[in-house]
């Protein structure tokens, strides 16, 4: 089947991605990165779709899955054949509460899976040069913690450090173009711990296009999925428009 759109690093298809199985299982992806319809609002294009976790677990073995807390409590099922790597928070700089009697939500998760041994999965551990040194740096590091093997935790070389798992940005709000769009921003913190430079991260319910963007602006490949084609068509438009914009920095102040 013919791309909906397509250059040297992303390619977009229109259609379910479950149509594309074929392409999926050949394409030997780094990492799926993706934003599955939670389920949790009345558009017409949010219903999660059963059993697409199996179907990822054919695609690759490495996936970061956006989604709210009930989202992953009520399909915890569906992700039992994978295993739980860690989970980030997106603090957005506003929100959308869907109850006026509990707190107004401003957040959302970035949950990592995987199969197999997260030996042999490609993981280039998320550094900032910008992490809070008086949270970061402790003289003696807690006992509950045991050891942390391998990362600059507790660097006192000026160097980069981890980074923080609660991620502050503005969300897209006024400028989207999918009603949930994430920013390129965020989604390339996954594509770059998850991806190595030149490989490909897939992204089955793509919106907007932000995977498609983030990844060829850190030297990777992209191969997205978009069931209704008016989001597509944005996206494509977007896809040709951004080809060289550096990121938007919109972190919450
Ligand atoms: C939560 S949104 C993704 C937003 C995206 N992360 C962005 O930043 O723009 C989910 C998208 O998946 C699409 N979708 C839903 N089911 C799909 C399926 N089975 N295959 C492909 N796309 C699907 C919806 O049309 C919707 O645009």
């Amino acid at each position: 089947m013919k791309p909906y759109y397509e250059d040297s690093a992303v390619t977009l298809y229109h259609g379910d991605f479950r149509d594309h199985m074929d392409t999926l299982t050949a394409a030997k992806a780094d990492a799926i990165v993706t934003d599955p319809p939670y389920g949790e609002t009345s558009l017409d294009w949010d219903v999660w779709p059963i059993g697409w976790l199996a179907d990822a677990a054919a695609i690759a073995d490495n996936l970061w899955c956006f989604g709210s807390f009930r989202m992953f409590h009520e399909r915890a099922a569906e992700f039992a054949t994978w295993k739980l790597a860690q989970d980030t928070v997106w603090e957005k700089h506003n929100g959308s509460g869907f109850h006026n009697d509990r707190f107004k939500r401003v957040h959302e998760f970035a949950v990592q899976w995987y199969r197999g041994e997260w030996g042999g999965l490609y993981n280039d551990p998320p550094k900032t040069a910008d992490a809070m040194r008086k949270t970061v740096r402790r003289k003696e590091r807690p006992t509950h913690m045991g050891e942390i093997a391998g990362t600059n935790y507790e660097s006192t070389d000026g160097g980069d450090r981890i980074m923080r798992s609660v991620i502050k940005l503005r969300s897209m709000h006024g400028k989207a173009i999918n009603e949930t769009e994430k920013p390129v921003q965020l989604v390339s913190q996954y594509i770059t711990c998850s991806v190595p430079i030149g490989g490909l991260v897939v992204d089955l319910f793509a919106g907007s296009a932000s995977t498609g963007v983030a990844a060829r602006q850190l030297g990777r490949k992209a191969l997205l999925f978009e069931k209704r084609e008016s989001q597509c068509e944005a996206a494509a438009r977007r896809l040709e428009r951004e080809t060289s914009q550096p990121f938007d920095l919109g972190a919450i102040a």
